[in-house]
């Protein structure tokens, strides 16, 4: 089973730094208050998989924020490469469409089966935030309408064989109720109340996200820009923690 049960397990703090000093410090900081540390392109175009062992040494698991989107081969080989790394959870991109999709999950569950490796979390990215309706229409050629559009990118990645899906909180209830409780939701843009915004677009704040039913939150700056780290760290669980108390009332 992969929901996270405890809130710390909900929360996936961003590594959006260039150097394996900077990963070494926040690990260590960090990693009783965060169940998982992403990296994504930024580090490792910068430090390489070093970054990947750091992590696994103070005992974090990693979500490799990589967003394929290549022929079916090259996204089957590079997740292989991903899941002997010993990463937790990975992405690729919903418009890389169902054959891309399907030979990165057949793939990577093979090799996680043949080297008796952790099965890994496999997530689909929906739409990126920095795409409009403009965009959409009149550079790609979408007649549809972002939701419709959205719609149709969550029923590939429950038809494809992921796990889950990264996406904007409000869209949890949509995706649960297409996809069933099981279905992981991986959210992006959450900012507690005494937090700068920086360039998010709708945020969400983490007692929401627990509302909404999201199963992790990835959490960057308000961590990493915070005067004292480790506080912004402990109020974020604090407040997930309640949250789900509340909601765990609620359905009682
Ligand atoms: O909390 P903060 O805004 O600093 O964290 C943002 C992190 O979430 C970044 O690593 C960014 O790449 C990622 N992300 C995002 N919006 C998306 C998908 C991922 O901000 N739609």
């Amino acid at each position: 089973m992969n929901k996270p049960m405890k809130a710390k397990d909900k929360i996936v703090f961003a590594l959006d730094v260039n150097t394996i000093d900077e990963v070494k410090i926040l690990v260590k900081e960090l990693k009783d208050y965060v169940g998982t540390f992403k990296i994504g392109l930024q580090l490792v175009t910068s430090v390489g998989p070093d970054a990947i062992k750091v992590i696994q040494d103070e005992g974090g698991k990693i979500f490799f924020d990589g967003k394929f989107h290549d022929i079916p081969n090259t996204v089957a080989k590079a997740s292989s490469n991903l899941v002997k790394h010993g990463v937790t959870f990975f992405n690729v991109h919903l418009q890389g469409g169902s054959k891309m999709i399907a030979s990165a999950v057949k793939e990577a569950r093979d090799v996680a089966r043949k080297n008796e490796l952790e099965k890994p979390v496999i997530l689909g990215t929906s739409l990126l935030s920095s795409f409009g309706q403009r965009t959409l229409t009149e550079e790609l050629c979408v007649s549809k309408n972002i939701d419709e559009y959205t719609t149709k990118l969550i029923e590939l990645a429950k038809f494809s064989g992921l796990d889950g899906i990264v996406s904007p909180a409000n869209d949890t209830p949509k995706i649960k109720k297409m996809c069933g409780e099981d279905f992981i939701v991986m959210c992006p843009a959450i900012r507690p109340t005494w937090s700068v915004v920086n360039d998010q677009i709708r945020v969400v704040t983490p007692t929401d996200a627990v509302k909404a039913g999201v199963d992790y939150m990835v959490i960057g700056r308000p961590i990493s820009m915070a005067k004292d780290r480790v506080s912004a760290a402990k109020l974020i669980l604090d407040e997930i923690e309640e949250a789900m108390e509340n909601a765990s009332e609620l359905m009682i």
